[in-house]
């Protein structure tokens, strides 16, 4: 017995229309992926091109990105439709993180920064590979809210996200990237002023430098419009805060392994360009829809008033107590 999806779920479908409009984009697409001579400006702006970005990537323009984000899959055995993961030991994780970074690395400018997102068990393999060839300056980890109980382990709740830099020259927007938290403890000076906080309509806060622990953040689900079937989509303020740290507005971002192309979505949201390569063509064909809309609803969930909100809260909700 097949279910009626419920009213509330308001994740991306594709219907027939959307495929044959979207199809010949994605034929464009493969052509371009799918060649060996080289992708030159302005054929590349804002492509989502399917293909391997072992081979894409060194056709693309060098020395053109001021950001690399990448979001492999996982060392772990998973299946992302054309590409199917198996788990590797950390030297073959390792070497195959080396391959698509030396394929993307010649692409960035020389003040370039690097994300790199994995999970704990990765996680040496990728800061080997990245310290051999980068300046790592920091680990983020973010909480994530999904995940299965283990039966005698620690559930697993985190993920993680490498920082690095090709140099010493880089760029980091601490004020665009500010973290709204709620004030619990609301101190007074003697005079009874607020202390280093202030209140209004969206209730009591203060704005906070970013750290690189992030628990403000929900993994996209079935009730939340950008959610896709990808099965390891990133949610949209993730890589909104990313962006906005990293790459100037009119910048341009590199992402070797799209999925479902939250990356490209943002950068499209935020006033930044982006070149997505990923090789499953129904993940491309999402990403092409998602870009679609983002034509039409450029708000990004969680990030409103040039701030991130605590998980549950914004402007509208009030905060959650
Ligand atoms: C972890 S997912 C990325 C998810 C993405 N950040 C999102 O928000 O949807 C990794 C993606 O890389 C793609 N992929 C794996 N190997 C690839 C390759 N060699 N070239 C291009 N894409 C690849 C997979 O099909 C998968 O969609």
């Amino acid at each position: 017995m097949t279910h009626a999806p419920s009213p509330r779920n308001r994740s991306l479908r594709l219907d027939d229309a959307d495929r044959d409009r979207l199809a010949p984009l994605l034929a464009g697409a493969a052509i371009l992926g799918g060649g060996t001579d080289p992708i030159a400006w302005p054929e590349a702006e804002d492509r989502v091109i399917q293909g391997d970005c072992l081979a894409v990537l060194p056709r693309l323009p060098r020395a053109s990105f001021d950001l690399l984000v990448a979001d492999p899959p996982y060392n772990l055995a998973k299946d992302f439709g054309a590409e199917r993961g198996r788990r590797m030991d950390d030297e073959a994780y390792e070497a195959y993180t080396g391959a698509w970074l030396d394929a993307a690395l010649p692409l960035l400018k020389p003040d370039a920064s690097v994300y790199v997102f994995g999970d704990w068990r990765g996680s040496s393999a990728l800061y080997r590979a990245l310290s051999r060839r980068l300046v790592v300056r920091n680990k983020i980890v973010w909480e994530r809210e999904k995940g299965r109980a283990a039966a005698a382990n620690w559930k697993s709740a985190h993920e993680e996200i490498w920082f690095a830099t090709t140099s010493e020259t880089w760029r980091f927007d601490t004020a665009a990237v500010r973290q709204r938290r709620l004030v619990r403890a609301p101190y007074r000076d003697e005079a009874g002023r607020p202390k280093d906080w202030v209140e209004d309509e969206a209730g009591r806060y203060r704005d906070t430098a970013a750290s690189n622990i992030w628990t403000d953040l929900t993994v996209p689900y079935w009730s939340m419009p950008e959610n896709t079937p990808h099965p390891t989509q990133k949610p949209e303020k993730l890589l909104a805060k990313l962006l906005l740290a990293s790459v100037a507005p009119g910048g341009r971002i590199l992402d070797p392994f799209l999925g479902s192309g939250t990356s490209a979505v943002v950068a499209k949201k935020l006033g930044r360009r982006f070149v997505g390569v990923e090789l499953d063509a129904e993940h491309c064909l999402h990403a092409l829809r998602r870009l679609e809309l983002a034509g039409t609803e450029p708000r990004i969930q969680g990030y409103e008033d040039g701030v991130f909100w605590e998980r549950n809260s914004s402007p509208r909700r009030g905060p959650t107590r």
